[in-house]
């Protein structure tokens, strides 16, 4: 048996820990705290009570499509919905990317972009933040076939301006994405940059509490989404996700209290970090990325673990490692607060 060489070389992308035990205090991959939005638990169950689950879903949701552009301000045929947002990143990337051709996305940020670099048999180039996680003005690689900046941005929290965007974007001659995982969690977002060609991925895993029916949503061009429709599965997402995630974009009323919530628990947390002596780079995100001034993050991280705390080491090689912790519930980081007030 044949594999192709690229997957064979390739290792795989390994997810953050999905431990199935429920004693496990859980801040390593960015889940939020708090439940959906109760309309999505209505919407779901109007779905499990119809005709619904017997029939092939719309394959291109139109019921969704319809109530992310209101919210957005965009027009329907601007909407892609997908299996998670890394669906969309796959999809994007067959669409652009062919074998031997360029992808690029900064470093430190999300791993998946190099395997999917991969699995595609493209090359794929880092381009390093600066100490302050910034991008170099000078865009190394303007010719990519396609550029990857989540914004904000993983492991670091941290958040590009539009002009910084529009920057990187103005000397490129392929297409950027925008990867907003973290969106909800910023003072802006780049929609505004789509009417000026770029492409954005969004997530309903983290803000709208959702990473267990896997879904997300590119924003684009029409055209762009056309030929994104040709690439994607013919069905790829099912009744009860897209009735729920229908109901969960709508109630933005939801969404704002929660995130705020959310922002105020970061805010308290990273104090309580910073005063337990560690570096913690400021967020716009429902995480924090830190690093202690005497332990090694690791050793933390592993004591952490012996107290059913769960959080994520990150090792990015020469960049470095650290701890990127996900803001729980307030209980949650208090429980994180003492178990950490205990060893160090
Ligand atoms: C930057 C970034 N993009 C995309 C994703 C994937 O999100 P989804 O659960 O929608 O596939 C993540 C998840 O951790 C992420 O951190």
């Amino acid at each position: 048996m044949k594999i192709r060489d690229n997957i064979a070389a390739m290792a795989g992308y390994v997810p953050g820990e999905q431990p199935r035990s429920q004693d496990m205090i859980k801040l390593n991959t960015n889940e939020s705290p708090y439940p959906p939005s109760p309309a999505v638990f209505e919407a779901i169950q109007r779905v499990l009570t119809g005709d619904s689950l017997r029939k092939y879903p719309d394959p291109i949701g139109s019921e969704f499509r319809k109530a992310a552009a209101t919210v957005l301000g965009v027009e329907p045929d601007m909407i892609l919905p997908g299996n998670g947002s890394d669906d969309l990143l796959t999809i994007i990337t067959r669409t652009f990317v062919p074998e031997g051709g360029l992808l690029v996305s900064p470093t430190p940020s999300y791993i998946l972009y190099k395997n999917l670099a991969e699995i595609q048999g493209a090359r794929f180039t880092q381009i390093p933040f600066d100490l302050d996680w910034k991008l170099p003005t000078s865009w190394p690689t303007p010719d990519a076939d396609l550029t990857f900046i989540p914004n904000p941005n993983s492991p670091s929290g941290t958040f590009l301006s539009h002009e910084e965007l529009r920057n990187v974007h103005r000397q490129l001659s392929g297409p950027l994405v925008i990867d907003e995982a973290y969106v909800d969690f910023a003072p802006k977002n780049a929609i505004p940059l789509v009417r000026e060609g770029a492409i954005i991925t969004r997530t309903l895993s983290k803000s709208y509490a959702l990473a267990g029916i896997r879904f997300g949503y590119a924003v684009a061009d029409a055209k762009l989404i056309h030929e994104f429709i040709k690439v994607k599965d013919s069905y790829n997402c099912d009744v009860v996700s897209l009735a729920a995630a229908s109901a969960a974009i709508l109630d933005q009323d939801y969404l704002r209290s929660v995130c705020d919530k959310i922002i105020d628990t970061r805010h308290r947390s990273e104090k309580e970090l910073k005063a337990l002596g560690f570096q913690v780079t400021p967020s716009h995100t429902n995480f924090l990325w830190c690093h202690h001034e005497r332990m090694a993050a690791k050793p933390i991280y592993d004591r952490l673990r012996e107290d059913k705390i769960l959080v994520r080491y990150m090792n990015y090689g020469s960049f470095g490692d650290g701890l990127r912790i996900s803001i729980g519930s307030d209980h949650e980081m208090d429980r994180l607060m003492t178990s950490l007030r205990n060893f160090l």
